[in-house]
């Protein structure tokens, strides 16, 4: 559907509005009683979510590419359905095809609690480019008092498949030296920097580049952050990896879409099943990974 088919069809959902940027990327703005929120219909990337009387919850680089066969830098890419380097082929996309493709709007609905769009990408010669499965991927973006992301995958193929998937979020905070993640004490993880296992003691703190996978944690993790006087919840659920990621100096400046000096204001907190919770998926069965992220003021 064009912009103007889409502003027809759901004229009737009065919290959303549709808009057009740059290279043709359409835009959900979702406004209601409870928060704002925008969603590119180009890798059904949720780019802001912004809580009533609130700074927006997400952090967008403003060096980010807006252009299609890139991905955006910031909000919540999807990684699907592969995370990070393609295990087998290092030309393949990094973090699977999902944050490149142009989805479908399924469906919209609003509530007087939240208003929820739902997009959907189905394989077919894009993905095929990338991977030979035959899928379903729905995604479901409830905003409210709670941003709600659900990434339903179906394999509707007549194979098993394997999938790494994660919900990619950057979390927009005052400052990456000043803050501390509760929630993984005692938790395993991959230092994927060094290479090494280990287990966290005590809550997370940041002074150095940090790129890490967190195994099978709690389910809930909180983002404590005293300059921005709030705290962040992300409640996981289905997901048994979390990855942790922040580039610090050096990497930042490696990276053209990426600004040298945005580093201290992002954290990527993202809810994931990846290296060892990878998922293998059985022809029509389904499978679900969701994420609940809300603020409290303190
Ligand atoms: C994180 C990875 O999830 O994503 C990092 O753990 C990676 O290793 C980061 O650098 C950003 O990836 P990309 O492909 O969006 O630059």
């Amino acid at each position: 559907m064009n912009l103007n088919e889409l502003r027809n069809q759901y004229q009737h959902i009065s919290s959303i509005n549709f808009s057009e940027h740059e290279d043709g990327m359409i835009h959900i703005n979702v406004c209601n009683a409870h928060a704002s929120g925008s969603i590119c219909l180009y890798g059904a990337h949720v780019m802001s979510f912004t809580p009533a009387g609130e700074e927006d919850i997400l952090w967008m680089s403003t060096e980010s590419y807006r252009k299609k066969g890139k991905p955006l830098r910031g909000g919540v890419p999807l990684c699907w359905p592969w995370f990070g380097a393609h295990p087998q082929d290092e030309s393949l996309p990094a973090h699977g095809l999902a944050r490149l493709a142009d989805w479908e709007f399924n469906s919209a609905s609003e509530t007087l609690e939240s208003t929820i769009v739902e997009l959907k990408l189905t394989s077919g010669d894009y993905s095929k480019k990338y991977w030979s499965n035959d899928f379903e991927l729905l995604y479901r973006v409830s905003i409210g008092k709670e941003l709600k992301l659900e990434l339903t995958t179906t394999n509707t193929g007549s194979a098993d498949f394997s999938i790494a998937e994660a919900l990619h979020t950057y979390f927009n905070i005052s400052d990456i030296s000043n803050i501390r993640v509760s929630g993984f004490d005692g938790c395993a993880y991959t230092d994927t920097l060094t290479c090494t296992e280990e287990v966290q003691q005590g809550d997370i703190t940041f002074n150095a580049e940090t790129d890490r996978i967190y195994h099978d944690p709690a389910p809930e993790s909180v983002i404590h952050d005293p300059g921005k006087s709030r705290k962040i919840i992300n409640l996981r659920s289905n997901s048994r990896s979390a990855v942790m990621w922040n580039p610090w100096i050096a990497k930042s400046q490696r990276m053209p879409d990426f600004g040298d000096r945005e580093y201290p204001g992002m954290l990527c907190v993202e809810t994931a099943n990846v290296r060892k919770n990878a998922l293998t998926i059985k022809p029509g069965a389904t499978h679900s990974m969701s994420a609940m992220i809300s603020s409290i003021k303190q």
